[in-house]
C-alpha cells in the first residue's frame, strides 16, 4: 500500500530543493519496502498566483489525509507588498503550523566533519557541535493578540507574548523525553528576569523536570544563549525555547553547521508531521542552480526516522550526505571563495549515487 506524503515545494528555491529530496525518499523507501504516492499542493505566492490565497482549503485537506507533508520555502519580494493576511509567511506557513497542531519545532544543529571550516566561525570553535533545538511553534509572540491604533500622538503597534502552562508543559515533556535519547542534557532559554512569560516558562519547566530524574536541567537567558553559541557550542544537547526566541537562535545556530543550507527541521505534535528546510525561499538565487538541496534532504531523513520509525534509512541518509562533503563536494553556500562548487540538481544527485 502506497504511503502518502504532502509535497509542497511553494516558492523560491522550495521548487529545486524539494525534488531533490523527493528522489532521495523514494530511493531509500524503496530499499526498506515502502512506496510512496507523492500528491503536490499549492502553498504560498504560487497558492496566491494560482487560486488568489496563500493556504487553499485543498492544501490543508491534503496534508490532513497525508502521512507526512514535505516543504519547501514560501514568500518572495512578489507578495511583500500584500495585506499582511494575505502574505505567505503569515497567510501560509503560520496557520498552516496552527491548523495542524504542529507545536514543537525540531532543529538538529549537526557539523558533519568535513564542513569544520566552512563556517565563518573557528574551526576549534564549532568542531563536535551536536545540539537539538527545540522550538515551541504555535505560541508567543507570533501568534498572540495584534493590534494597530492610531492615537493623537501617532500610531501604536502592540503584539502580545502569551503562553500558557499547558503549551509550556508540553513543550518541555518533549525536550525532557528527546534528551533522553541523546546526552540527558536540557537548556531551557528564557527571558526571566524580565518577562511574566518566561517566569511561568521557567516555574512550569522546573515542574516537568521533576518528572524526569536522569535528564539535567539549566536555564539560560536568551541574550547569554546567544552569546554562548558562538562562545563554546559544545556545551548544548537539547535547547528548548519559546517560538520567537527559537525562531532567532537556530539562523544564529546553523552557522555551527557550516551554512544555514544544512539546517533541517520537523515540525511535530499533531497528527501529521512537517518536514521543512529552515531557511526561506532565498528569492536572490532562485533558478540559478544555487541552492543548496542538504537541509532538505536531511528533513526527508528526520520524516523516515520519525513518521515512519525507520532511523536506519535516516542514518544512510547522513552518512551519504557526510561521504559526499567528505569528498570535498560544496554547494555555493558552503564553498570557499573562488572555489567551484556543485549544482543544487548535480549535489542532490551525488548524494543518491552514494545511496544506491
Ligand atoms: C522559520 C521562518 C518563519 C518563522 C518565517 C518564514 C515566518 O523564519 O521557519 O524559521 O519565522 O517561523
Ligand atoms: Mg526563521
Amino acid at each position: 500500500m502506497a504511503r502518502k506524503i504532502a509535497v509542497l515545494p511553494g516558492d523560491g528555491i522550495g521548487v529545486e530543493i524539494v525534488p531533490e529530496a523527493v528522489r532521495v525518499l523514494e530511493l531509500v523507501g524503496r530499499r526498506y519496502g515502502l512506496e510512496f504516492e507523492f500528491a503536490e499542493g499549492l502553498i504560498g505566492g504560487a497558492a496566491i498566483d494560482a487560486t488568489g490565497v496563500p493556504l487553499p482549503e485543498a492544501t490543508l485537506k491534503l496534508c490532513r489525509e497525508s502521512e507526512a507533508i514535505l516543504l519547501g520555502a514560501v514568500g518572495g519580494p512578489k507578495w511583500d507588498d500584500l495585506p499582511v493576511h494575505l502574505r505567505p509567511e503569515v497567510g501560509a506557513l503560520l496557520p498552516l503550523r496552527k491548523q495542524l497542531g504542529l507545536y514543537a519545532n525540531l532543529r538538529p544543529v549537526f557539523l558533519f566533519p568535513a564542513l569544520e571550516d566552512a563556517s565563518t566561525l573557528k574551526q576549534e570553535v564549532v568542531a563536535g557541535t551536536d545540539m537539538l533545538v527545540i522550538r515551541e511553534l504555535t505560541g508567543g509572540l507570533y501568534f498572540g493578540e495584534k493590534k494597530r491604533e492610531k492615537t493623537p500622538e501617532g500610531e501604536v503597534a502592540v503584539d502580545t507574548l502569551v503562553y500558557t502552562t499547558e503549551e509550556i508543559r508540553r513543550i518541555a515533556r518533549l525536550a525532557f523525553q528527546l534528551a533522553m535519547k541523546r546526552r540527558g542534557q536540557v537548556t531551557s532559554v528564557d527571558k526571566a528576569n524580565v518577562l511574566e512569560s518566561s517566569r511561568l516558562w521557567r516555574e512550569v519547566v522546573n515542574e516537568v523536570h521533576r518528572e524526569f530524574p536522569g535528564v539535567t536541567l539549566n536555564h539560560m537567558y536568551v541574550d547569554n544563549c546567544a552569546m554562548q553559541l558562538v562562545r563554546y557550542p559544545r556545551q548544548f544537547d537539547v535547547i528548548v525555547t519559546e517560538n520567537m526566541f527559537g525562531d532567532i537562535l537556530t539562523d544564529q545556530a546553523s552557522m555551527l553547521s557550516g551554512s544555514i543550507g544544512m539546517l533541517a527541521s520537523a515540525s511535530i505534535g499533531g497528527q501529521v508531521a512537517l518536514y521543512e528546510p529552515a531557511h526561506g525561499s532565498a528569492p536572490d538565487i532562485a533558478g540559478q542552480g544555487k541552492a543548496n538541496p542538504i537541509a532538505t534532504i536531511l528533513s526527508v531523513a528526520l520524516m523516515l526516522e520519525t513518521s515512519f520509525d525507520l532511523p536506519q534509512a535516516a542514518g544512510e541518509i547522513r552518512l551519504a550526505v557526510a561521504a559526499v562533503l567528505a569528498e570535498g563536494h560544496r554547494t555555493a553556500d558552503l564553498a570557499a571563495p573562488g572555489q567551484g562548487y556543485e549544482s543544487t540538481q548535480e549535489m542532490g544527485e551525488l548524494i543518491r549515487a552514494k545511496l544506491a
